[in-house]
């Protein structure tokens, strides 16, 4: 069967007429991959997947809600949208903005987004605007031109963003033919826990699945609901996770009380670790706010959270490519070898 994106393949679980003319990339249908060496690593003794986000078209889960919202904007005749953005929003938004040929402005912490999710937002044709300010302070900004303008906002607190995203976890369900016991994710504005917790609540309502429990991972410098207080100063390497006052706070909490889970931090280093983890046993190369999902999962392990009737799925929220800098330091560089055979013999060292 022909795959036309998450809105064609899940239209009657969305808030979008039936004969709407879809914005899409061709978003979702993302690889779930079983990770046994992960497992066998982290000396787990559940099930591990990893759902690879990472593979949508922009690289990150952001196109399953943005195609929703951009196509409900269309549906409204909106000339222009905007978000404030840690990049994976703004590169999102940018490129299906570019497909529906409507203007696209993001606001964006200076200094602080990946190069190429930067690179992306630029190319896409978006008016890029940075501020000497973080993510939280963008998002304000934005909130107020939403209100003063007909420039219509596509950050998570624009339900059809929730919408979109929520279809991940039909995938999951439909993949594994039931859902996992337990789902990690990173936390950051705190939109995409509220997204999967919708979709296996929906799902269950109308197919009687199981339900599992949430478990959400911020950074320990940006770690508003584990603390339960604003951080003024978010500061984390995960860069796409580096916000302190989340949109979705409460919807967050509640998918953690509702569902029996957990919202914990992962540190910097725990973080950067799972990321070359996940790399070298399982092959797949996610960026670093990605990893704190696997981070927080060997946390768990290393308490004896897990029994072995548990599955648990990772989602991996975007591709490592977009922030290639994050990854190579600190990593052992390549070697270097004269060009001819006997040096790149010695070098490889086979004996
Ligand atoms: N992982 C990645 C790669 C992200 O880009 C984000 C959020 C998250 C996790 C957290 O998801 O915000 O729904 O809790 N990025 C937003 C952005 C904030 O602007 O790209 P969340």
């Amino acid at each position: 069967m022909k795959y036309s994106g998450v809105i064609t393949r899940y239209l009657e679980h969305l808030p979008l007429p039936k004969d709407v003319e879809p914005v899409t990339l061709l978003e979702g249908n993302t690889p779930l991959i079983e990770a046994d060496n992960l497992r066998r690593e982290l000396k787990a003794p559940c099930k591990i997947f990893l759902k690879f986000e990472g593979a949508n078209p922009t690289g990150s889960f952001k196109d399953r809600g943005m195609t929703v919202a951009i196509t409900k904007a269309v549906l409204d005749k909106a000339e222009a949208v905007i978000c404030a953005s840690t990049g994976n929003t703004s590169a999102s938004a940018a490129a299906y903005a570019a497909k529906a040929g409507i203007k696209a402005f993001v606001v964006l912490p200076k200094g602080k987004i990946a190069i190429g999710k930067l690179a992306q937002a630029l190319i896409y044709g978006a008016k890029v605007i940075e501020i000497d300010g973080n993510f939280d302070e963008a998002l304000t900004i934005v909130r107020e031109v939403g209100a003063k303008t007909k420039v219509v906002i596509v950050n998570s607190i624009n339900p059809y963003r929730i919408e979109g995203q929520k279809t991940a976890s039909f995938e999951i369900i439909e993949n594994l033919g039931v859902a996992p016991t337990h789902h990690s994710l990173p936390v950051g504005n705190a939109g995409n826990i509220t997204a999967y917790w919708k979709g296996y609540v929906e799902w269950k309502e109308k197919h009687g699945t199981t339900l599992p429990r949430m478990l959400g991972f911020q950074a320990e410098g940006a770690a508003p609901i584990v603390h339960n207080r604003i951080f003024e100063h978010p500061e984390t390497v995960a860069t796409a996770i580096r916000i302190g006052n989340p949109a979705s706070w409460k919807q967050a909490v509640q998918a953690r009380d509702d569902s029996g889970g957990r919202i914990e931090m992962t540190s910097d280093s725990e973080i950067i670790a799972a990321q070359r983890l996940i790399a070298s046993t399982e092959g797949i190369f996610c960026e670093p706010a990605s990893a704190s999902s696997v981070a927080g999962l060997r946390k768990l392990v290393a308490e004896s959270y897990f029994t072995g009737k548990d599955t648990v799925v990772c989602t991996l929220t975007g591709n490592g490519l977009k922030d290639p800098d994050t990854a190579a330091r600190g990593i052992t560089p390549p070697l270097s070898a004269k060009p001819v055979l006997a040096d790149v013999l010695k070098l490889m060292d086979l004996n």
